[in-house]
């Protein structure tokens, strides 16, 4: 573990401002402090979930690095400030490179513009570069992406226009006139989805492929991937394990797995689904979507289906990134799902990227948005 290091200084009371790597005993701080900040979302109001997100997201996967740096002043006894990051292995071209991913940020309220946020910024691109990563990228929201467009080293790769397709107008048109009138309802997190029929799944009648759900991610998962990501420039590895540990043993957010076999029991590609609400509104996401080139009609089934199960969930809206990958681009416009608009705040998501290792060019093709097959199970917001 890297010892504490950087101080920067409180420029009134000229308290030290000292970063260090988390450690157990600061959770309760930490929760406190996300509790704060975010008092209606539902990960952060309930204490049990929060803390077996955290065990999850963070310390529970031997493939993902991730780290904690918390900001402290008082002598190491209040903590300012917070962020996690991971690292986490993208596929860049032919390499798999090592990258770092910056997630949920927070500093304290009480201790804001005294540049905590930028100096934790500062200290895990130092603390990344010393353990070799190559690139670093993040999914900043509207409170930090302006902080970061002053600092030229991070370029926007893209602001990614979130997909919707309305899926119940009556509820919507409800809870868009509570949200005006302030009086939109909090909910909490589905700890399970309630149990599906086999009628939801039906593949048009097609004697090819069969749809089903599953908690169960075997090695035709892998072989997938390494098929498929040979047509793909830049991603996160869609691996077995990673599957696995992304969707299924999430113990927060159920996420729904459903897949396409064929008469021989090969998969043809696979769904990932899940619904959160926010501010108010069930909102069904198309997390993933992965399958061969030539199983496009698969594919559409499997899309279709999660959409019918998002429904019959309850779900407002279906809402998905678009992956910036022509084929699934098509795919997710054929079911009737539009970019938002552009005047809707919070209806893009903003994705920034920069190289750590000084021998990597400039114009590396991580930095390309084009080069990228991105979905929301990639990003920190799912
Ligand atoms: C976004 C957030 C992390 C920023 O934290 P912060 O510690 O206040 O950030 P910094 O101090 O590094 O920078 C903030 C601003 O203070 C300015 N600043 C930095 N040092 C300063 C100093 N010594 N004196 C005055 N201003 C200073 C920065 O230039 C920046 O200016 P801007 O507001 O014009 O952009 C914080 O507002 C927060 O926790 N928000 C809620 C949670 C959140 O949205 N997190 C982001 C998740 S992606």
């Amino acid at each position: 573990m890297t010892p504490s290091t950087g101080a920067l200084r409180h420029p009134e009371a000229m308290t030290a401002i000292n970063i260090r790597l988390h450690r157990c005993e600061d959770d309760s701080q930490i929760f406190d402090m996300q509790q704060m900040v975010y008092p209606d979302h539902p990960l952060y109001r309930d204490r049990s979930l929060t803390a077996k997100y955290w065990q999850w997201r963070y310390f529970s996967n031997p493939a993902i690095q991730s780290f904690v740096f918390v900001a402290t002043v008082d002598g190491g006894k209040t903590i300012a400030g917070m962020r996690p990051l991971s690292i986490v292995s993208v596929k860049v071209g032919q390499r798999i490179r090592k990258a770092l991913w910056l997630t949920a940020v927070i500093t304290h309220p009480a201790y804001r513009k005294r540049g905590i946020f930028s100096a934790l910024v500062k200290h895990s691109l130092q603390h990344a570069k010393d353990m070799g990563v190559d690139i670093a990228y993040t999914f900043p929201n509207h409170n930090s992406y302006p902080i970061y467009q002053k600092k030229p080293q991070w370029r926007t790769l893209a602001n990614i226009p979130i997909l919707v397709r309305p899926l119940n107008y009556r509820g919507l048109v409800l809870k868009s006139f509570r949200r005006v009138l302030g009086a939109a309802e909090n909910h909490e997190i589905r700890q399970t989805m309630p149990s599906f029929a086999d009628a939801d799944l039906h593949n048009g009648d097609s004697s090819l492929f069969q749809l089903r759900m599953t908690r169960h991610v075997d090695h035709e998962y892998t072989r997938l991937w390494d098929n498929v990501s040979q047509e793909i420039q830049v991603a996160l590895p869609r691996n077995r394990d990673y599957l696995k540990w992304r969707y299924l043993d999430c113990p927060v957010l159920p996420y729904e797995l459903i897949e396409a076999r064929d008469a021989h029991q090969r998969l043809l590609g696979y769904t990932v689904i899940g619904l959160q609400n926010r501010q108010g509104m069930a909102m069904g996401l198309v997390v993933d979507l992965l399958f061969y080139s030539n199983a496009t009609r698969a594919a559409q089934s499997l899309l279709k289906a999660g959409l019918r199960r998002l429904k019959a969930l309850g779900a407002d809206l279906a809402c998905a990134l678009p992956a910036n990958n022509p084929r699934l681009r098509r795919l997710l416009a054929r079911q009737g799902l539009r970019p938002l608009p552009n005047f809707i705040r919070g209806g893009r998501v903003n994705f920034i990227g920069t190289i750590i290792n000084p021998g990597l060019a400039s114009d590396d093709p991580f930095l390309n948005f084009d080069n990228w097959y991105l979905t929301w199970g990639d990003t920190d917001n799912a």
